[in-house]
Formats: C-alpha cells, sequence, structure tokens
C-alpha cells in the first residue's frame, strides 16, 4: 500500500480474529522500533505475545479487574473475548533502566517515543491488511500488566495494542474541525 494512503485510511478496528504470521508480526514490530524517539534513546520495551496460553492469563486479569471496577459482568465477559481471542497484543513499556522515572520531562518525552512506535506499528499492520486498535488500560494499571505476564520493575507497561484480520470494516473518519492553523493562530 501507498505510504500515504495507508496512513490516510488507518482506523482502529476492534474486532479482530484470523491469525498473523510470524513474519508479519516481525514488520509490525520492526516498523515500531524506527520510529522517532527523544536523543534516539529508543526507550521503550516490548512485549510480543502470540501464546493463546498468555492471551488468555492477560485477558482473565483484566476481565477480573474490570468485574472488580465496574461491576458489570457483560462488558468483562467481552473484555475477556477481546484479549484472548485477538491473535496479536503488543504491550508496550518505557524502558526505566534507561530513563530516569523521577525525571517528569524524560518521561513525557519517553511516553511521547512510545506513541510514535505504537503508531508505526498500527500503520505497519493496516499496510499488511491487517489492523487493529490501542488501549490505553496500561497507562492507568500498569500492575495488571506486570503481574499477569512477569514483566520487571524495570519496565512500565503504558500501551496495549490489539493486532489481527479485521472482522469489520470501519467508516470513514470524520476530522475535527478547527485544530490546524497556519502560520498565525
Ligand atoms: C492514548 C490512546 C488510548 C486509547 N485507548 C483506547 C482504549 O482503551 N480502548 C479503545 O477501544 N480504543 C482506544 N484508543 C483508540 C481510540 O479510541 C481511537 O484511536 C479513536 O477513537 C480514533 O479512531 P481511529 O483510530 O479509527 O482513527 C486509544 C487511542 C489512543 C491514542
Amino acid at each position: 500500500m501507498e505510504c500515504y494512503s495507508g496512513i490516510a485510511s488507518r482506523r482502529s478496528v476492534r474486532r479482530l480474529g484470523g491469525s498473523v504470521q510470524e513474519a508479519q508480526a516481525r514488520m509490525i514490530v520492526e516498523a515500531g522500533l524506527r520510529a522517532p524517539s527523544a536523543h534516539n534513546l529508543q526507550p521503550w520495551q516490548f512485549l510480543v505475545i502470540t501464546e493463546r496460553e498468555k492471551r488468555e492469563a492477560l485477558a482473565n486479569a483484566l476481565m477480573k479487574e474490570h468485574i472488580s471496577w465496574l461491576g458489570n459482568q457483560d462488558a468483562a465477559k467481552r473484555l475477556y473475548e477481546s484479549v484472548a481471542g485477538t491473535p496479536l497484543i503488543i504491550v508496550g513499556c518505557v524502558d526505566l533502566s534507561v530513563v530516569d522515572g523521577n525525571d517528569s520531562l524524560e518521561m513525557l518525552f519517553a511516553s511521547q517515543s512510545l506513541a510514535a512506535a505504537a503508531e508505526n506499528m498500527l500503520l505497519a499492520a493496516h499496510c499488511l491488511g491487517l489492523a487493529g486498535f490501542w488501549r490505553g488500560v496500561p497507562a492507568a494499571r500498569p500492575d495488571i500488566f506486570r503481574n499477569a505476564l512477569k514483566i520487571p520493575e524495570s519496565a512500565l507497561p503504558q500501551v496495549m495494542l490489539q493486532i489481527g484480520v479485521p472482522l469489520g470494516k470501519p467508516r470513514e473518519k470524520r476530522l475535527r474541525e478547527g485544530t490546524v492553523h497556519w502560520n498565525s493562530w
């Protein structure tokens, strides 16, 4: 897919299934690793989850948390099925072994760099004919990811991507108006 049309047509797709080939997963991950980062520090660590058992462990932990927080059993079950049923999950973490977690500007740069990597991965998935979406829950509850996936203290989970074969077709995106100022505000 041509670069600009790939960027312009990417959308979040939440109904995912099928399978992702290992070569595709590797291309998606590498696209993330090629993102810009502050000081070119590449301040990230990624846990790439392809095994069903690991996805189920994460799905279970998220479902339990959802029930204890919101008490909505149906929504929690949908969350479980979404996570367990997605062929490729990527958890993006800030690497605290190269970023000072007490320096708020460095942490902001690291999060921005990680976001650039995450978007590169979503774009790569789209360009390979796959689809996916971003979940923000690790930024709010990194402990759930740490415990369920045995992520070390030196990595701070911030981003979760779910990637697979799209089972639905997204609508064209409507852009919010008034967000761009040419030459003067
Ligand atoms: C930081 C961030 C957090 C997000 N968290 C979630 C989430 O928790 N659940 C979800 O379904 N989508 C999440 N999204 C996806 C957005 O809802 C989606 O990108 C937005 O609605 C625009 O749609 P589009 O991606 O199709 O352009 C998140 C996106 C970003 C950038």
